[in-house]
């Protein structure tokens, strides 16, 4: 787009912009009946039926209003999605569900600019690629005939570039015929381009995820965080938004005191020498039994939070001591995940905890409660404690400062908090009552608390190792690594790979699979761990998809096709495509773009992973049914498929971003 272009494209945001205002002033005026800002606009002359007209005709006009101001690129809020002019869909991947259901939007509006509100849904369709049933459910609200509605709809579709046929079926659905055209070049676009995101409204993102606790080890829930919590990053990356992925570590509290007390103890010189401490469960466990048992060291744990929190030097030095040790052992975790996220842990909030609290309590937000002070709103069904009876400060605490500074300091438009289910209430009440105090308003921003359910053993409890102790989660990856070499080896995979591609491999499927079947699951479930069933080569499953993706990008290159020769097929034009297998793996490739856009919607992988194994599945029918390369009886090829190696191209490309995307690492032989 030019300069010029944008400064039009600007102006006419702005514009537009303005215009909604004064509409909804207008309109605010006389729903209100208050006829103010009438006068000017001559309003007030009028007779009040034309009044009750025109306020249907306003917000039908705000609506389309708001639609361009979206398009336009200008500011808009919600889910994100926005329509595009098809032509646009050269460099961005097209959801065509989603296009579809602004297009048939907007042709009810235009069709019956009196029917309020109308949502479209579209359904895949048996008779044809979709399906729009609106006309019913309008029909009924409009007392009109069924049939007639959707016709009148279906005349209201303007020609687009996605569309090739529209007909009106049964008691007034309209089947919708995609464009062979546009499929075809979608699909080469796919191969030329890369898989691009579809149009949406960029947003800044905080997700808070993995945040574990210094000093304590981190154990498989926060593994679950962890794995969910990148996986909604690298989705959120890719549609382009900002995202910001914070570590929200328990890093401040009163465990700190003992294990400060402990410190000065054992290594009485920690602030000149850094404590070698190789275990800091061990150390922990040993302080805490010294807390239990020994009054008087539980006596000088209370005076070090006391001294630590008034910034006393020594303290401090011995507090960030006990945090880098711990810090070092997560990142081990992250780096072998292939995860980054930024350390912002509960200390950070000091300050700003304070001068909330001073806020909280100037605005008659607190209650006294046995010594405490809380806080209740509707919706919350247990109050924050946001001030102990002995004067400190909670995890509620830090999180009413930590949402305050996420949506001002950070300008965020969209917060996710990535937890077990276990604190959904917290979470609930923290919403409620910062809505209350006015901190956040859901009309301008978005938060949601995220949850997942347990990790389970086989024996259905919650996962432990033999002797009953939590799952330390280096053990838990360790062992992944030793299984997926096993199943690798006895699969003689060590005979066909190298020493190094063979280590790719083990790691790929080791990691792939521990995540693939966390993200794989209805994250709100509990489920079940089992190495046996993550690293089987059958079904759902990274191993198996992993190497169907191995054995796709085979087929070009053992024809001896390199990638560049595919690119350049795919350059030539839309992509020839014509048996029916062909068909259904184009279309269902890509359908990519709606997957992702629902995922924004409730914040559930699992979808992504079903699609994943469909596009396998779908390329396994397409490869049985159609030859990419056609051998003699001697093995020798006498015909080499180019529009075939495109579309393997295509699935391979998308295969490959649902991997990324899933945090999974892929291979090219295994
Ligand atoms: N450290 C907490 C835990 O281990 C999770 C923190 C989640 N984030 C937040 N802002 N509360 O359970």
């Amino acid at each position: 787009m030019s300069e010029a272009q944008m400064r039009e494209f600007d102006l006419r945001v702005t514009k537009n912009e303005r215009e909604v205002e004064r509409l909804e002033g207008l309109l605010e005026a006389l729903v209100s009946g208050n006829g103010e800002g009438l006068e000017t606009s001559g309003l007030a002359d009028k007779e009040l039926s034309d009044l009750v007209n025109d306020n249907k005709k306003l917000k039908y006009r705000i609506g389309i209003l708001k639609k361009s101001i979206e398009r336009l690129g200008g500011d808009s809020r919600g889910g994100g999605r926005s329509t595009m002019s098809t032509e646009s869909f050269q460099d961005r991947m097209c959801n065509i569900l989603g296009q579809l259901e602004g297009i048939f939007t907007q042709a009810v509006k235009t069709a019956y600019p009196e029917a309020t509100n109308p949502t479209v849904q579209i359904q895949l369709s048996k008779h044809a690629d979709y399906q729009c049933n609106a006309a019913m459910a309008l029909a009924k609200t409009l007392k009109k005939n069924p049939r007639e509605v959707g016709d009148q709809i279906l005349k209201s579709v303007p020609p687009n570039p996605l569309i090739a046929g529209l007909e009106l079926s049964g008691p007034g659905f309209i089947n919708v015929t995609l464009s062979k055209d546009f499929i075809r070049q979608q699909v080469s676009n796919v191969v030329l381009k890369g898989v691009t995101p579809p149009p949406t409204t960029p947003q800044r993102v905080v997700v808070d995820f993995s945040s574990p606790n210094i000093a304590k080890e981190m154990h498989v829930g926060h593994l679950r965080s962890t794995i969910i919590g990148d996986s909604i990053s690298r989705l959120m990356e890719f549609l382009g938004h900002d995202v910001l992925r914070l570590n929200h570590l328990g890093d401040w509290g009163t465990q700190f005191g003992m294990l400060i007390a402990h410190l000065q103890d054992r290594y009485p010189d920690f602030a000149s020498q850094p404590p070698p401490i190789s275990d800091l469960q061990t150390f922990y466990k040993e302080s805490k039994k010294r807390f239990d048992e020994d009054e008087k060291f539980k006596k000088r744990a209370y005076q070090a939070v006391v001294k630590l929190q008034a910034h006393e030097p020594t303290h401090i030095k011995g507090w960030e001591e006990i945090c880098a040790i711990s810090k070092k052992e997560f990142k081990k975790v992250y780096e072998r995940l292939g995860v980054v996220l930024e350390d912002r842990g509960e200390s950070y909030y000091q300050s700003r905890m304070e001068a909330i609290v001073k806020d909280m309590e100037a605005a008659g937000m607190l209650e006294e409660d046995d010594g405490r002070k809380v806080m209740f709103a509707e919706g919350a069904d247990i109050p924050l404690t946001i001030v102990k009876s002995d004067g400190g400060f909670t995890y509620d605490t830090s999180d009413m400062a930590c949402i305050k500074n996420r949506l001002y300091e950070e300008k965020a438009d969209w917060l996710i908090y990535v937890t077990d289910a276990g604190q959904a209430q917290h979470f609930k009440s923290l919403f409620a009552c910062a809505k209350k105090f006015g901190i956040y308003n859901p009309d301008k921003t978005r938060v949601n608390h995220v949850p997942f359910g347990v990790v389970l053993g086989e024996d259905k409890k919650r996962l432990k190792t033999r002797s009953g102790e939590t799952v330390r989660l280096v053990d838990l990856l360790d062992e992944g690594l030793q299984r997926a070499e096993e199943k690798l080896r006895e699969k003689e995979r060590d005979k066909a790979l190298t020493a190094e591609e063979f280590t790719r491999a083990r790691d790929a499927v080791a990691y792939g699979c521990i995540k693939y079947a966390d993200l794989s699951h209805d994250r709100t479930r509990d489920y079940v761990f089992s190495f046996d069933r993550m690293l089987d080569f059958r079904g759902n499953t990274a191993a198996y998809l992993l190497y169907a993706l191995t054995r796709i990008r085979s087929i070009a290159r053992t024809a001896g096709v390199s990638r560049e020769a595919v690119v350049s097929e795919a350059g030539k034009g839309p992509v020839v495509l014509e048996h029916e297998k062909e068909w259904k793996l184009a279309r269902t490739v890509l359908k990519l773009p709606d997957v992702l856009l629902r995922i924004t919607e409730d914040l559930y992988i699992h979808p992504l992973c079903e699609y994943l194994y469909e596009v396998s599945t779908v390329f396994t029918e397409f490869y049985d049914n159609c030859y990419c390369v056609e051998k003699d009886e001697s093995g020798k090829i006498v015909k080499i498929n180019m529009n075939r190696l495109v579309l393997c191209e295509a699935t391979a490309r998308v295969m490959e971003k649902c991997f990324a995307l899933l945090g999974i690492e892929t291979v090219g032989k295994m």
